[in-house]
């Protein structure tokens, strides 16, 4: 394996990925739009600036890198309330494109694929725990594009000699350790986000919703160090022919990428605290609308096909977090 497309590669997750595959002397192609990525996280790396839709582009990609083993399609549309205010939007950037870039990829003779799914398609459970059998059921218009494209992906690879590995992210936190890309965004509005708002500007830090059916009340996630995601990727490619076999019947293979610990909002504001070394300010609220326990993952799929489990702690990401934000705000400044 010499060289691996990543489309959505100037993005957060694609960009972090990218740089474990060049830690491991894979070459990244990156296809990105720059609608969310950004120049910076693309420097020195083989890029195009183009839409996943552009088949003109994608063929030049191909003709210019015949060497490219696989394809990780991480290019998407992301932000849920968005997604609820034009899901037109979102079924034509998240779907209808991703069905013109299968085409390209068809055309062009790439037989794997890696596909960016998300663990926000999964059904609520009682006991806020998913494995790749839990019963799927997408809340959200973002989610649903993921529910979908998961439903094209299997079948595509009925009909044509492609494979297919799907990861179901869960909740990617921190940055690459060695601060080269991190999120775009310095004040995001995940529930680290807020604490690092609250932790920055000396404000209160409000739970909403104490009283979900978990340990402590507060709802639950599995943040996943975006670093173990991207090693993740890394084993996934390295794997592939063997999790996926090129002659097997069933060509389409679904794995949970969490850490299989769930993270209550409290004890996230702990570990934060801990990090941090000092007490914030916290309030209680009622949960609001749209609001859900949240989900960990369990059983060890990842482990039993890819060889991969997470190694880095919750205070891990959050120490990768602050250090990313203060090494990007002063650059966005300067
Ligand atoms: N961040 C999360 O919490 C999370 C959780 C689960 C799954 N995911 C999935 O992981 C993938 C990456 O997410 P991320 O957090 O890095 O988001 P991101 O917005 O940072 O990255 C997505 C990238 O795709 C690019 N892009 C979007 N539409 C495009 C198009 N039509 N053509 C070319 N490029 C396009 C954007 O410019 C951006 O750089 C997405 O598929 C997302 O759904 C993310």
């Amino acid at each position: 394996m010499t060289k691996v497309l990543i489309t959505g590669g100037a993005g957060f997750i694609g960009s972090t990925v990218a740089s474990a595959l060049i830690d491991q002397g894979i070459t990244p192609v990156i296809l990105d739009d720059l609608s969310k990525g950004r120049r910076e996280f693309v420097r020195d790396r083989i890029f195009y600036q183009g839409d996943i839709a552009d088949q003109a582009l994608l063929d030049r990609v191909f003709a210019e890198h015949p060497d490219i083993y696989a394809v990780l399609h991480c290019a998407a549309k992301i932000v849920v309330p968005e997604s609820v205010s034009r899901p037109l939007h979102y079924y034509r950037e998240n779907v209808a494109k991703t069905v013109d870039l299968l085409e390209s990829l068809q055309r062009n003779g790439c037989e794997r694929v890696v596909f960016s799914s998300s663990a926000s398609i999964y059904a609520p459970t009682a006991d806020a725990r998913a494995d790749e059998t839990s019963p799927v059921a997408a809340e959200s218009p973002y989610a649903r594009t993921k529910q979908m494209m998961e439903q094209v992906l299997q079948d595509w690879t009925v009909a044509a000699p492609v494979r297919v590995i799907v990861l179901r992210y869960f909740n990617p936190i921190g940055a690459d350790p060695q601060l080269r890309t991190g999120l775009q965004d310095p004040n995001p509005s995940h529930a680290l986000g807020k604490l690092i708002e609250a932790h920055t500007e000396g404000t209160p830090f409000t739970i909403t919703g104490v009283d979900w059916a978990t340990r402590d009340g507060s709802g639950i996630r599995d943040y996943i160090h975006v670093w173990d995601l991207a090693r993740a990727h890394v084993a996934a490619l390295t794997r592939f022919d063997a999790v996926v076999e090129p002659a097997a019947d069933d060509r389409y293979r679904v794995i949970n990428v969490g850490t299989g610990q769930g993270t209550t909002v409290r004890e996230l504001v702990t570990a934060f605290e801990a990090a941090v070394g000092e007490s914030l300010d916290v309030r209680e609220a009622g949960q609001r609308p749209g609001d859900v326990i949240g989900c960990y993952a369990s059983g060890d799929l990842a482990g039993e096909l890819l060889g991969w489990s997470a190694q880095k702690s919750l205070v891990d990401g959050v120490r990768d977090a602050l250090a990313w934000r203060e090494k990007w705000t002063a650059q966005l400044a300067g």
